[in-house]
């Protein structure tokens, strides 16, 4: 895993949107794996200014988006489907029919969630799939326990899960329980994945995550397996890292051919 560390989220930020932007440009037919939450909000910032300023074209990229609360429509205020569209959508070139977004209303969830994976396949695996991280060690909505080798399907959210988007929904009351979400051995089968982690309230599970035991009870540690990972972090989130030095001295020599 390489493990970034930039002195704040914005430069953060910046850099996921730099690296995505290079994708895109290398790759114009792009399959794209976004997150949602408060992390990824700066990165999408960023991408928008690449398109407006730089004329990053998102016409050719197909995106896959991480999870979705079940229940819920797209037009609904907490939904990811509208997230998706208040932070990123709404002001990119991207090519609606190629957006894909787990469907919160789906009636035969077991089948709708096979064809997740399908639609995933068919457009030929996900390129770079950028990733937050849970306070509880989540990815997507893969709460601890969560199979390593899981595929899309629903979950049940911890209490702890609820709390934490209870500021999206107005109370804890109105978060729903259930969410569809990629799985973790989907996640895996990213060709790419970069993880955002901001702030010292992330500082405990990032170090967990990175320096820990691989483990179902942090379900972002599997990532250890993943042969091009890498997490970009603010201070705060690094500061319990305990070879933060090293981390740094492999950034800063890190070699031109690899950049
Ligand atoms: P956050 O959520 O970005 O709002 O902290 C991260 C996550 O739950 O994956």
């Amino acid at each position: 895993m390489e493990i970034v560390i930039q002195p704040d989220a914005e430069k953060a930020g910046a850099l996921a949107a730099r690296i995505v932007a290079q994708v895109i440009r290398e790759k114009p037919h792009a399959v794209i794996g976004f997150p949602t939450g408060s992390t990824p909000l700066g990165f999408y910032t960023n991408l928008v200014r690449m398109h407006k300023e730089n004329g990053l074209d998102f016409s050719r990229i197909t995106t896959f988006n991480l999870d979705e609360f079940v229940g819920l429509a797209p037009a609904h205020p907490g939904s990811y489907h509208a997230y998706m569209d208040r932070h990123l959508f709404a002001y990119v070139n991207v090519d609606r029919d190629r957006v894909h977004i787990p469907d919160g209303l789906a009636s035969d969830i077991p089948s709708y969630c096979r064809r997740y994976e399908d639609d995933i396949q068919a457009a030929g695996g996900i390129d770079i799939q950028i990733l937050g991280i849970g306070v509880d060690g989540h990815i997507g909505f893969n709460e601890p326990t969560s199979s390593l080798g899981s595929r899309t399907r629903i979950k049940t959210l911890t209490e702890q899960t609820r709390r934490e988007n209870a500021a999206d929904f107005g109370s804890e009351d109105r978060v729903p329980h259930h969410v569809l979400t990629m799985g973790v051995g989907t996640i895996m089968e990213s060709r790419m994945v970069l993880l955002l982690a901001f702030g010292a309230k992330k500082a405990a599970i990032v170090a967990q995550t990175v320096e820990g035991p691989v483990t179902a009870m942090v379900p972002a540690s599997v990532l250890q397996h993943h042969p091009r990972t890498t997490f970009i972090l603010d201070e705060a989130a690094a500061a319990k890292l305990t070879k933060i030095e090293y981390y740094r001295y492999v950034y800063d020599h890190k070699p031109d051919w690899q950049k």
